[in-house]
């Protein structure tokens, strides 16, 4: 999983040079990945490859990616998949002459055998990425052909697996070669310029006429033309594809915020207004409800973040509509594709629209005939593309890599269906289901309430909650993938081992953890049965030495039970993931800033995950 993106400037007189341009798309696109980085030019006749591993910043020092020479530059950003981060395993690779080189994002499933062909050639690999076998092939294709891009065009042919990648070379010095299967790719369309980068944040200050590359298409690109085949040879009229983005640059940069997290934390209410507004103005919302009350049996999946929405989404419409809808993690699809046939549908929810996992979940699903419904945030993305209808939350671009407004915006367009559904199928008359309409349009106004109200005391618990090796997050019904997402956060970039569990559970083995100053972090949604439940699950706590933390509704008497509390509006439990987490997420925040960790770049994990 890695960002990469490509310029070519046929007019000097743009306001960057290419080197720079390159450099501040791949600190946009950071987020894709960043044990390794590089960059590569032709300058003169000359192919220059600058890369190593570390971060980009630390790159830029030491190598000056921004002063590269030349007019047609790529680059890299690396999560590593095949071969550890390093310098020689960093982007972009080269062929055994020098003549071309690649940047890539996805995986090359039969490279082990295209390499092994390649040695036997005599080919010399430097890295143990699948990559390399790219530029070997084409300088295998170019021995025979002398054309770059039938070269190319044949080395493509027999990838197999997953890819968007770009490739320059020093016979054809003013283009950059791309084709896209499966990983993300756009190209930017400029003023004597073109780019072409995995994501829209890279390019945003440059220019917002967009192409989003399809499946299958290949092709090249100039300063001032582009060139597009599909699967079939046919040329594209890319033209007819070109958009133009409405998202502003200070939508993708930190607009002085320290960390993204925190901008995007804070943006929550911009991003549920803008969704409550393109929901209530989606048609497709009424076609999603009729599939979901045509279908036989109905699946909704995601993978971490994701998943928790879907949970939610299958407790609300169990509640509201009486309706069954059964949730998994993505990655397990397999575990479920035997019950699955004609006349069922998957709802898919990614905020990507491309992790993997999901992905094949799809797939899996649409080969047996369900039919599939996908709630992303980024529009074309392949989830949506390769679904029968796309829902789509407004958030905008999120560039930390742990979910936040991502999660806020899902769980409202998936309370908006479910409200749709249980007036649909009359389970709830129109008077109920216009109350509802108006708390999730009101939602936008309570989070912003719930943030500037519990933003102090996420920062005054961090300072405690920061020396902590472990905590439990404990609710009940709709609190409980609220919980798991809070757990998530602290997890994710604070590193403190933090589990889930519906609070009743905690007695059939978890409890014996718990010891004194122990931290259990209760989610109390705004319904009096499920608080009273919840009184005897604190007191167990209590019993044992633990350290109550509770996220509470105000005028619950449940607050006077806790060591620390965020207390917050009393509203509805249906927006329970909307009032009850962005408290979650700045204690998240704050612990792990506290530890002197960046939250936007937690170790290990990425925010797209493009493989299995
Ligand atoms: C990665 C990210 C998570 C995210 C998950 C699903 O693991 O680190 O934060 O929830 O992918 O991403 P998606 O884009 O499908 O919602």
């Amino acid at each position: 999983m890695c960002g990469i993106i490509g310029v070519v400037v046929s007019n000097k007189s743009t306001r960057y040079s290419p080197g720079s341009m390159i450099f501040r798309g791949l600190l946009r696109l950071e987020y894709r990945g960043y044990d390794s980085a590089g960059v590569a030019s032709i300058c003169g006749d000359k192919l220059i490859v600058l890369k190593g591993k570390g971060r980009i910043i630390d790159l830029e020092k030491k190598l000056g990616f921004s002063k590269i020479c030349g007019s047609v530059v790529i680059g890299h950003t690396r999560w590593a998949t095949h071969g550890a981060p390093s310098d020689i395993n960093a982007h972009p690779h080269t062929d055994c002459r020098n003549w071309f080189a690649v940047v890539h994002n996805g995986i090359i499933q039969n490279y082990l055998d295209l390499k092994k062909t390649l040695i036997n050639k005599g080919h010399v690999f430097k890295s143990d990425t699948d990559t390399e076998v790219i530029p070997h092939l084409v300088e295998d294709y170019y021995g025979v052909l002398r054309n770059v891009y039938r070269s190319f065009k044949q080395a493509v042919r027999v990838l197999k697996g997953s890819y968007a990648l770009l490739l320059i070379s020093v016979h054809e010095p003013e283009k950059i070669f791309f084709a896209k299967k499966d990983s993300p790719l756009i190209i930017g369309l400029g003023n004597g310029f073109n780019v072409l980068a995995s994501d829209i944040p890279a390019i945003l200050e440059y220019t917002r006429r967009i192409i989003t590359v399809r499946d299958g298409w290949i092709g090249y690109v100039s300063g001032n033309d582009v060139y597009i085949e599909d699967l079939d040879g046919n040329i594209v009229d890319w033209r007819r594809y070109v958009r133009i983005i409405d998202w502003s640059i200070s939508d993708a940069v930190k607009a002085g915020y320290p960390h993204y997290m925190l901008k995007e934390i804070h943006e929550q209410p911009r991003a549920l207004k803008d969704t409550f507004y393109g929901i209530s103005r989606d048609e497709n919302i009424v076609r999603v409800v009729d599939m979901i009350l045509d279908a036989e049996k109905v699946f909704v999946t995601g993978a971490g973040t994701s998943f928790h929405a879907s949970y939610y989404f299958a407790l609300v419409t169990n509640v509201l509509a009486g309706v069954m809808v059964y949730p998994f993690i993505a990655s397990e699809f397999e575990s479920y594709t035997s019950a699955v046939g004609e006349g069922d549908l998957l709802i898919v929810v990614s905020q990507s629209g491309e992790t993997m996992d999901a992905l094949k979940a799809l797939r899996a699903f649409k080969e047996r005939g369900a039919r599939i419904v996908a709630v992303s945030n980024v529009v074309d993305s392949a989830i949506p593309r390769e679904s029968d209808i796309a829902v789509y939350t407004r958030a905008g671009p999120e560039i930390g890599v742990a979910a936040t407004k991502t999660f806020t915006t899902q769980t409202l367009v998936l309370a908006w269906i479910a409200v749709f559904l249980a007036k649909s199928c009359g389970c709830i008359g129109d008077d109920e289901a216009r109350e509802y309409m108006d708390l999730l349009g009101d939602s936008a106004k309570i989070v912003s309430e719930t943030i500037s109200v519990t933003e102090y005391a996420a920062k005054k618990l961090s300072e405690w909650l920061y020396r902590v090796k472990s905590a439990y997050y404990l609710s009940r019904w709709i609190g409980v993938p609220v919980a798991m997402e809070g757990a998530l956060k602290l997890k994710e970039i604070a590193y403190i081992h933090a589990e889930s569990y519906p609070a009743g559970e905690s007695k059939h083995g978890p409890i014996a953890l718990v010891e004194e100053d122990f931290p259990v972090i209760f989610i109390v949604p705004s319904n009096r049965e499920v608080e009273k439940l919840l009184l005897g699950n604190i007191k167990e706590m209590k019993a044992r030495g633990a350290v109550i933390i509770g996220v509470v509704p105000e005028d619950s008497g449940l607050v006077d039970e806790m060591d620390y509390v965020f207390s917050i509006p009393r509203t509805h439990w249906l927006i329970t993931p909307i009032t009850h987490t962005p408290p979650q997420q700045l204690l998240a925040y704050y612990t792990a800033v506290r530890k002197g960790l960046d939250p936007d770049k937690p170790r290990n994990l990425a925010k797209t995950v493009t493989v299995e």
